[in-house]
Formats: C-alpha cells, sequence, structure tokens
C-alpha cells in the first residue's frame, strides 16, 4: 500500500560531475565539503498534505525572504550514511530509526509528521541514483542529511502550514581533523545546551545554533568540542555539542547519561548500548557528575571517555579543560574498550560483521 509520497518523479542530472572529479572528491572528501548530484524534495501543504516527491538534479533553493524558517527556526533534521559493502553495493544502518525520531523532532516543533517509509524510501532513492557517490577506503561513507522547513510565507510566529523535505548527500571521511586520536573537551560554565521542557531531545538545528557559542569559547581555549552541563544544577554531565558521550570504568562497566528529554537519543549511543551489553558488559543509563568524573580520573576508576555519534562514528575523549582544571583521560589515545566497540559497531556498518539485530539495510 505505498502512497504516492512514495513513489518519486527522477530527472536525472544533466551536467553531473565528471567521473575523474568525483574520484578526486571520494578520494579527500573531508566532511561535508562536496554534495552529490541529486537531492529530494516532497512538498507539504495543509490543503494537499505530502505530494509533489521528487529526485531531481540538486539545486540552489529560492525562498521567500518572510518564509518563516528564516525567522524562526522551524527546522529539523537528521544524520545517517550509505555505507559501502563489501560486494561493492552500498546499504544504510537503521534508517527506519531515523525516521522515528525525524517525526518526534517534528511533533516537538509543531511541524508535519511525515510517514517512515516516504523517510526511509527517499533516503533509499538518493543513495540508488547517486550510488557512484559512496566512497570506499577507510571509515568513509556517503552521509545523508534529510531536514525539513517550515516554509509559510509569513512573518507572525505560529505553526507553518506548509513544509518541504528535502535529502542531501556529501562523501564523507573523518569527522575530527586528527581521525581517531583524541578530541579534547571544554566544560561550558557560561552556557548550558537545553533545559527540562525545552528542546534538547529534538535534532532542530536552533540546538545546534545555540551550542556555537560555547564552543566558540572552548576553541579559544584550545579544545575541539564543548561539553555541556545541565542547565538545573550545573552538575551532570549531559553531551557534547552534536555527539552523546560515554564512560568506562576499571571494572570493565560503561556509563551514559540517560535520556531525559534533554539530550539527543542518539541511534549510534543506543546501538552502542546493545552491542556492549551483547558482549557481557554492564551498561548503566544514568547521571554522571561533572566532579564525580573528576575524582574518578584522579583515583583511576575512569579509564576511558568516548563521544560517539553517526558522524563522529565513535571517538575518544583525551583532554577536558574547565575554568580551574585540565585533566588527561587514560593514554591521551583510544582505550580498548573504546577500540571493541568501535571496531563491533563498524565491522557491522560496513558488512564485514554478521548482523544480528537486523540493522543493515542494503539499498
Ligand atoms: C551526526 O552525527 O550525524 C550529526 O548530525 C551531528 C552533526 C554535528 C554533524
Amino acid at each position: 500500500d505505498r502512497s504516492t509520497t512514495n513513489e518519486f518523479t527522477t530527472q536525472t542530472a544533466t551536467d553531473p560531475v565528471p567521473a575523474a572529479r568525483r574520484a578526486e572528491m571520494l578520494a579527500n572528501p573531508g566532511f561535508g565539503k562536496y554534495l552529490t548530484d541529486h537531492m529530494v524534495t516532497i512538498s507539504y501543504s495543509a490543503e494537499q498534505g505530502w505530494h509533489d516527491a521528487k529526485i531531481g538534479p540538486r539545486s540552489d533553493l529560492t525562498l521567500n525572504p518572510s518564509t518563516m524558517v528564516l525567522h524562526y527556526a522551524g527546522e529539523i533534521f537528521e544524520g545517517m550514511k550509505a555505507y559501502p559493502m563489501p560486494d561493492g553495493g552500498g546499504a544504510l544502518f537503521r534508517p527506519q530509526a531515523n525516521a522515528r525520531r525525524f517525526n518526534k523532532s517534528a511533533e516537538r516543533l509543531a511541524m508535519a509528521q511525515l510517514p517512515e517509509d516516504s523517510f526511509v524510501a527517499a533516503v533509499r532513492e538518493l543513495v540508488r541514483i547517486d550510488r557512484d557517490w559512496i566512497p570506499s577506503g577507510g571509515e568513509a561513507a556517503l552521509y545523508l542529511r534529510p531536514f525539513m522547513i517550515g516554509t509559510e510565507i509569513a512573518i507572525g510566529n505560529h505553526p507553518s502550514d506548509s513544509f518541504q523535505f528535502i535529502v542531501i548527500a556529501s562523501p564523507v571521511g573523518s569527522y575530527f581533523k586528527g581521525g581517531v586520536s583524541g578530541v579534547s573537551v571544554w566544560v561550558s560554565e557560561n552556557f548550558t545546551r537545553a533545559a527540562p521542557g525545552g528542546t534538547g531531545a529534538a535534532k532542530c538545528g536552533g540546538n545546534y545554533a545555540a551550542a556555537l557559542a560555547a564552543q566558540k569559547e572552548g576553541a579559544a581555549q584550545g579544545c575541539e568540542q564543548v561539553l555541556f552541563l545541565d542547565a538545573v544544577e550545573r552538575r551532570w554531565v549531559e553531551e557534547l555539542a552534536g555527539m552523546n558521550v560515554f564512560f568506562v570504568f576499571e571494572d570493565g562497566s560503561i556509563q551514559t547519561p540517560p535520556l531525559t528529554g534533554t539530550i539527543l537519543p542518539g541511534i549510534t549511543r543506543d546501538s552502542l548500548i546493545t552491542l556492549a551489553r551483547d558482549r557481557g558488559r554492564t551498561v548503566r543509563e544514568e547521571p554522571y557528575a561533572i566532579d564525580q568524573w573528576r575524582a574518578d580520573l584522579e583515583s583511576g576508576r575512569l579509564v576511558e571517555v568516548f563521544a560517539c555519534g553517526t558522524a563522529a562514528v565513535v571517538a575518544p575523549i583525551a583532554q577536558i579543560k574547565g575554568r580551574d582544571f585540565d585533566l588527561t583521560i587514560g593514554s591521551g589515545g583510544m582505550g580498548p574498550v573504546t577500540a571493541e566497540l568501535r571496531k563491533a559497531l563498524t565491522d557491522i556498518q560496513f558488512g564485514r560483521a554478521e548482523d544480528p539485530h537486523g540493522w543493515v539495510d542494503r539499498v
């Protein structure tokens, strides 16, 4: 029972990037530097619902200057990847989980719900038409960026009555310049990311915009990422500007902050919890205080810390710095448990290991 939004009018790009140039881009993709030849668009209006599903040449958007997204930040997005498979094909990873989260974000931002199968079909269509853009080698992949904007033309602030859903794709290598060497993290005291009742659990552009002043403050301190504490007590570790955070203890157990509505429910986070438990590890989804973090580092109880996300994969945190402290974690590189979980996850994603949970979705 396929609705019309799962059937895309297709127009192939007439001037795609030449193969030789594309090969150069794929050999050294950076992160988000290049976009593929095509994009998906689906429109929504109150009268027509979702309609006009198209896949066509990637083009610029033309927006009336009073389009709502430009003023009131009605924007949500997802991050996912198409991975190169050993047989030359490609695969998505848990795309239904992204589709579900997208609709939760939409609900929080008073935006239209997109049927989950339309979301997944749109992403799959784009991967299919741009399959030659899936890089291979190392841990490069094709990053997919589905997003939705409120397109009503209105200066008043109210829920938009029209939306545009778009999917673009970009070949990517490592999110961090240093690859998988340790990331340095600044603990922000001046800023918080999300308060109870706010939009912290939604994947909306506004959360990322609100993190940037703190990120800039961290950069001035020589740190690559910022770590946010909770907005109420300014004590409990929440997450980085665009990644969840995990702690590994001397006894082999793992801890990560619980999903209380102020942090992003990461799909990488969820997958790592499952994989760690599969391997017999104890995983606690419990609050962790910044003072405890410092004390556990000093006592040697805390042995590894890592960040995770679709873009970042699993990245060790090597240094934590705040107004009156500067501590190195472990050896300053990737610890053995971080490496083990990273490998368990990426082996499934890249089709090198069995997929016991049915996460891999061949395109
Ligand atoms: C992702 O990990 O895919 C994200 O959306 C985070 C973003 C900062 C790149």
